[in-house]
Order: structure tokens, then sequence, then C-alpha cells
């Protein structure tokens, strides 16, 4: 999002001390150039001190101001003549008069500024206290789903701190590392219009009920959608982290780099974390077992560039991985004979 004008003169403010000084200082040398050598304060050309008066008043604030006016006045008075070609010098109380002005207008500019600081600090105090709320909310809709059944409990969290590493290490920064964060953290949203019925059945479903499972990335994005056109980029990860990299997925059917990033990185880290955790449907994969389903279905099911980011950060233990103590299986397939079912 491109900055506002006041966040970027608020930034300019920013500018430490000493380079401030020197700026305010070689336009105040400047200026006086300018004017002496154009035939001093009988032209135009003085006019030129109140850039930095006004640059002193809004590095420095009142103290600023008055240090850069009685500069100027003197600069523009006692060694300034008034025709420089004639050798006319001023008046005492032209240039005291001027000296007394330069002041009056620093000063309103500094008290223009301090207005100014004020305002911005409680814009900022309500933006962040705006965007705690903001933070809560989502993060209770992430939970929400996960209340229902236990079983998921945590895993939200974990998709999304999995999915930001993955994002981290293949390079994205900034906006869509949040993005992939949030869509990490709210990808299953759509499961609380899901009936208890089929969430949290012990057992395989029904072609109809895996139908009704299917809407869930539908439902989470929609209802991001529907509450801010700022939520597009989210809403668009939740959408397509059920989609394969072979277009056999759902709920679109998109293929290969067609499915949007966030949706492609969320797919590895939710099943990652479905597999090594029991759900009501079947027990925890060992780590290696899921390991090496990710390998044979890289390019198939998963996105081959993500599936080895991610074998890579889980090789340096980047990886957060929540395992059950109980059943351990040979292989996948054996898990599904044993507790036939697909992996929601
Ligand atoms: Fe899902």
């Amino acid at each position: 999002m491109g900055r506002t004008f006041l966040e970027r003169l608020a930034r300019f403010g920013e500018l430490p001390k000493v380079p401030a000084c020197i700026l305010v200082l070689l336009l105040l040398g400047g200026s006086w150039a300018v004017s002496y050598h154009t035939g001093g304060t009988k032209h135009a050309y003085p006019h030129l001190f109140y850039v930095p008066i006004l640059l002193g008043a809004f590095f420095f604030r009142v103290p600023g101001a008055l240090l850069t006016a009685a500069a100027a006045g003197i600069l523009s008075g006692p060694l300034m003549p008034l025709d420089v070609e004639a050798g006319i010098a001023q008046p005492l109380g032209l240039w005291l008069f001027r000296m007394g002005f330069f002041a009056f207008i620093g000063l309103l500019t500094a008290v223009l500024f301090s207005q100014l600081d004020r305002r911005l600090a409680e814009v900022n105090r309500l933006v962040s206290a705006l965007a705690q709320h903001h933070v809560r909310t989502l993060i209770v809709f992430a939970q929400l789903h996960e209340q229902r059944d236990k079983s998921t409990e945590g895993h939200s969290q974990r998709v999304a701190i999995n999915a930001l590493r993955i994002g981290q290490r293949m390079g994205l920064k900034g906006e869509e590392i949040n993005t992939l964060y949030w869509a990490g953290l709210l990808h299953d949203l759509g499961k609380i219009l899901v009936p208890d019925g089929i969430l949290l059945k012990n057992g395989p479903l029904t072609a109809e009920e895996f139908l009704e499972i299917q809407k869930h990335p539908g439902f989470g994005a929609e209802t991001l959608e529907s509450i801010s056109d700022g939520f597009r980029a989210v809403a668009e990860g939740i959408r397509s982290h059920h989609e394969r990299w072979d277009g056999r997925g759902y709920p679109a059917g998109l293929k290969g780099k067609d499915i949007p990033l966030a949706g492609r990185i969320i797919a590895v880290a939710d099943v990652f974390e479905a597999l090594t955790n029991d759900r009501s449907y079947r027990v925890a994969l060992p780590v290696d077992l899921a390991l090496a389903y990710f390998q044979r279905e890289a390019g198939v099911q998963f996105d081959p560039e993500v599936v080895e980011t991610f074998v890579e950060l889980h090789r340096d233990g980047k990886i957060s991985v929540s395992l059950h103590p109980g059943d351990i299986f040979e292989s996948l397939e054996e898990a599904s004979r044993r507790f036939p079912g697909k992996v929601r």
C-alpha cells in the first residue's frame, strides 16, 4: 500500500539531527549567496530565507525556528546591503522588522507541526488498537472449527507456522509472507459451515459427504471476502489449498502454477500436519513415511519446488511437528487400509 503524504512527511522529519542541521545551514548559506549576488535586499531573492526557516521549524520545532530565523535575519540584515552595487546599507529598523517577521513565521510553522505530531500520535494509537482487535478476531475465527473437532486442535497454528517457514525459504517477503501466514491460519475456516455429522464422522465418508467437505475452501474464502476487500489475497490462498499440481484437486481443478503460490505452500504444510497427527478417521503416520509420501507426490499432488523446500527445511529441523506416540504403520497405504477414509 502506498504511503500517505503525512506518513512521507513524518518519515522526512525522522532525518538524523546532524544531516538535518547541515541541510538547514547549507540552505541559509545558499539563500545569502543568491540574495547577495543578485544585488541585495532591494530584490525579491531574500524570500529564499523562508525555506531554511520552515525546515528549521520542521526538524527542530520552536528552538529550530527561532535560531534559523535569527540567523536568516542577520544574514539578510547587517551582512547584506540594500543595494550591493551602490553600497547602500540597510536601515536598522528594516532588517530588525524582517527578522521579527521571520521569527513569527518560523514559530507559527513549529506550532502547527507540533499539532500535527499530536494528531499523528493519536492516529497511530488508534490504528494499532484496531490492528490488535483485527488480529484477535481472526485468531478467534481460526480456532472456531478446532473447538468442534478436538483432534485438530493446534492444526491451523502449525500449518500457518510451517507455511510461513516454507515461504521465507522460498524468498517471499513482506505482504506475501503476511498473506501466507493468515491464509495458513484460516485455511479451514469454512469447516465451521460443515455439519458435525460429517466433520466429526468416525469412518469413511460417502460421496455426498465428501462433496459437502469439498465446499469448505470456498466457504472460508467467501467469508473473508465478505468482511473486506483487503482479505482478497488471503482468500485466494484459502480457496486453493486443496487444489492439486496435476489438476485433480478441488474446488476449481486448477493445475500447476495456475494455483496461487500460497495455496500450493499451504497444501504441503496442511497435508503434512494432517498425516503426522491423529484424526477421527486414522492415526498419525511417522514423519519419515510422511516425507516419503511427499517425495512420491512431488509433481503429482504437490508443487515439486515447494516439496523440495519443505524437505530441506525438515532436514534443517525448522518444521514444527506434533506426533502421536501410538500406532505406527509401515506405509501410508497400510494406514489407509486399516483406517479407510479420505484425507480431508
Ligand atoms: Fe482444508
